[in-house]
């Protein structure tokens, strides 16, 4: 079964994240179709809205199941955070609809995209640091870069929760959507917007903006690297998995 469900309608394209037994946590399968649809998107204009087909829900981060395992190599093989930097480097603008928890990855995946709209179901935290790893696939400088650095420490190092109205406050979230449904026709409106205008002028735009953007994934690589490699990340993962199992 596909774990990305693809709609295309004209100029956009929804990308649905479709793995709802597990809140839509990013395994490699996830990740690969995700790219496939990115190289995909990149051949013709297309606006792309990133959203979660399961109301409620919007993704609960890397799958921990699969990173408990994961080491040193495959923290430098960048799974999460390449496909969120291919994301961020699509050629046309992307816009996250968020309707529930964004979480770990979850978050970073929104933070990828160019514009972000939430319901008051959206949740946004960084959970990482509580299973011993870091926020490795772009909340260490995203985040600090739309929210602030203040509200990143918050997240980052206490492990703080923004709701929907705190996230609008922050600049996390651009708008705040009354209803599922509203998230969809506010995702539509903007998309619709944007793709009336000129294609090429918009992919220069991105570029542009981009270029004074300074970006620190190779630090948070290594690092990661670091921490797969370590017990504490093991032990924490396991009680995480653990737990949820009794
Ligand atoms: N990776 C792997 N599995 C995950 C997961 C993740 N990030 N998040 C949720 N799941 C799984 C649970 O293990 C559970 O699986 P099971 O039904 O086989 O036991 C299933 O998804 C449902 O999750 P559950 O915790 O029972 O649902 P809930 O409604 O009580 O809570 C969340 C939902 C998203 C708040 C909670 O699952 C959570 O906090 N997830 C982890 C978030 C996290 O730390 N992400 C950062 C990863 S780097």
């Amino acid at each position: 079964m596909p774990l990305i469900h693809v709609r295309r309608d004209e100029h956009i394209w929804w990308l649905g994240l479709d793995r709802p037994s597990k809140h839509n946590a990013l395994d490699q399968a996830m990740v690969d179709e995700a790219d496939a649809v990115l190289t995909e998107a990149r051949m013709r204009p297309c606006v792309l809205i990133v959203h979660s087909t399961t109301p409620g829900v919007f993704a609960a981060g890397a799958d921990i199941a699969e990173l408990r395992d994961r080491d040193a190599n495959a923290a430098l093989l960048a799974i999460n955070a390449g496909l969120f930097e291919r994301l961020e480097a699509h050629r046309w603008p992307t816009i996250a609809l968020i309707d529930g928890p964004a979480l770990g990855g979850g978050c970073e995946l929104a933070l990828a995209c160019d514009f972000r709209i939430a319901t008051q179901n959206a949740v946004f935290a960084q959970p990482e640091l509580s299973l011993g790893i870091i926020a490795g696939a772009g909340a260490n400088w995203r985040l600090p870069q739309l929210a602030g650095l203040a509200t990143a420490r918050r997240m980052l190092f206490a492990g703080e929760r923004l709701d929907a109205a705190e996230a609008l406050a922050t600049g996390l979230v651009d708008e705040v959507a009354g209803s599922a449904e509203e998230l969809a026709e506010r995702g539509r409106t903007l998309a619709t917007a944007i793709a009336k205008r000129s294609w090429r002028a918009l992919e220069l735009t991105k570029l542009a903006l981009r270029s004074s953007r300074p970006s620190t994934t190779t630090f948070d690589l290594a690092a990661q690297a670091l921490l797969f490699d370590g017990d504490d990340k093991h032990a924490r993962m396991t009680a995480f998995l653990e737990r949820r199992n009794r």
